[in-house]
């Protein structure tokens, strides 16, 4: 069976963008057809200013939408990043292999620094050095797919090419993954400025839907969307990003194709309104579960303690495999030192 490997970060609310981009297809099909591992990548969320109080609330709430989102235990392996100790025992391993020029092209890297040094801020190295970790939440599990939004293909790809480079020089060791994107909807817009993606980590949301959003609160969100110009509803990316967006936040909600729906509609307010009703309908169940997650804290503790425990024994071999191969001696095991006495 394929292993397919993704993550989130637990550095703000979730955001429809996660959802239609990345949980959807996890909960839907990845968890059924492979040997699937989600992970809240708590570490990552330390490459950015943050108050340590709040990623620990952000962890334990992205773990509970995970579930509430419909990952199962029974089918897939839920776990949280920094209970699994080989995350960053193959993460420096993997820094050598890798190369300061090749971080640095990050598109990520290069937009997250820009942003940083305009605030006046630094910027932290782990910001530099995240796509390594990022490469071993991946290789460590000998993984085969990577099921992501748009914003993260460019971070497989430096994945493959590590795991290419690693295998060439020190023998065979990481299977070399690739990423697959949603359909529709791998990058969902903000609703206020249809050029930019829809993040969790944007302070202040008109145009982002959590997904814990009040029905009444989503609806406001979707009727005031930015819309562009014009007075035909039309799908194109170009030159109506606007309405691009909600075309294909509709299309995604409700299983259709952007550019059929577009000739369903003569005014824009008739497309708002379904498609606020759409992500609505869209959201209710995971909003539910949701609040019955919250009731029963122990539960998703329990899951997540299970899951560390599974995660660890899958990339405990790989990555000892990985330290073997760079050259890093054995440690020599206790009975065999007894034995020698
Ligand atoms: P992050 O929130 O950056 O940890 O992303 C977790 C997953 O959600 C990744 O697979 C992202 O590619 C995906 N994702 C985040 N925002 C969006 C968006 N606006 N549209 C589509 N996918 C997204
Ligand atoms: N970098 C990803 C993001 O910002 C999150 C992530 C970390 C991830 N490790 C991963 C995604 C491994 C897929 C696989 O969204």
């Amino acid at each position: 069976m394929k292993r397919v490997f993704s993550g989130i970060k637990p550095t703000g609310h979730l955001t429809l963008g996660n959802y239609l981009g990345a949980m959807r297809r996890w909960a839907a099909v990845d968890q059924h057809q492979a040997d699937a591992l989600f992970c809240v990548v708590d570490l990552h969320a330390l490459t950015v200013d943050h108050d340590p109080a709040r990623v620990r609330r952000l962890s334990r709430q992205t773990a509970t939408l995970l579930l509430a989102a419909g990952l199962d235990p029974e089918l897939c392996t839920v776990f949280v990043q920094s209970h699994v100790d080989e995350h960053t025992r193959l993460s420096y391993v993997l820094e050598c292999v890798a190369t300061d020029g090749e971080m640095r092209r990050m598109i990520q890297y290069k937009e997250k620094a820009a942003r940083e040094r305009a605030r006046g801020g630094s910027v932290r190295l782990s910001l530099l050095t995240y796509p390594v970790l990022m490469a071993a939440d991946i290789l460590a599990y000998g993984s085969d797919e990577v099921p992501v939004g748009d914003d993260q293909v460019q971070h497989v790809e430096l994945t493959r090419d590590l795991a290419v480079r690693f295998n060439q020089r020190y023998g065979h060791t990481f299977v070399v993954p690739r990423a697959t994107r949603p359909g529709v909807a791998a990058r969902v817009m903000n609703l206020q400025d249809p050029t930019s993606k829809m993040g969790k980590s944007d302070d202040v949301g008109p145009g982002v839907v959590y997904l814990l959003d009040e029905p009444d609160v989503v609806r406001k969100k979707v009727m005031r969307a930015v819309t562009d110009s014009g007075q035909d509803v039309v799908y194109d990316r170009e030159t109506q990003p606007g309405l691009a967006n909600l075309l294909e936040i509709l299309a995604a909600c409700t299983g259709g194709e952007p550019e059929e729906l577009s000739g369903a509609y003569a005014s824009y307010g008739d497309l708002k309104k379904d498609t606020a009703e759409a992500v609505i309908e869209t959201l209710r169940p995971l909003r539910e579960r949701h609040r019955e997650l919250c009731a029963d804290p122990s539960y998703v503790e329990g899951v997540l303690a299970a899951g560390a425990g599974k995660a660890r024994a899958m990339a405990r071999p790989v990555v000892d495999a990985a330290y073997r191969a760079i050259g890093l001696l054995p440690p020599v095991v206790e009975p065999v030192l007894n034995a020698a006495r």
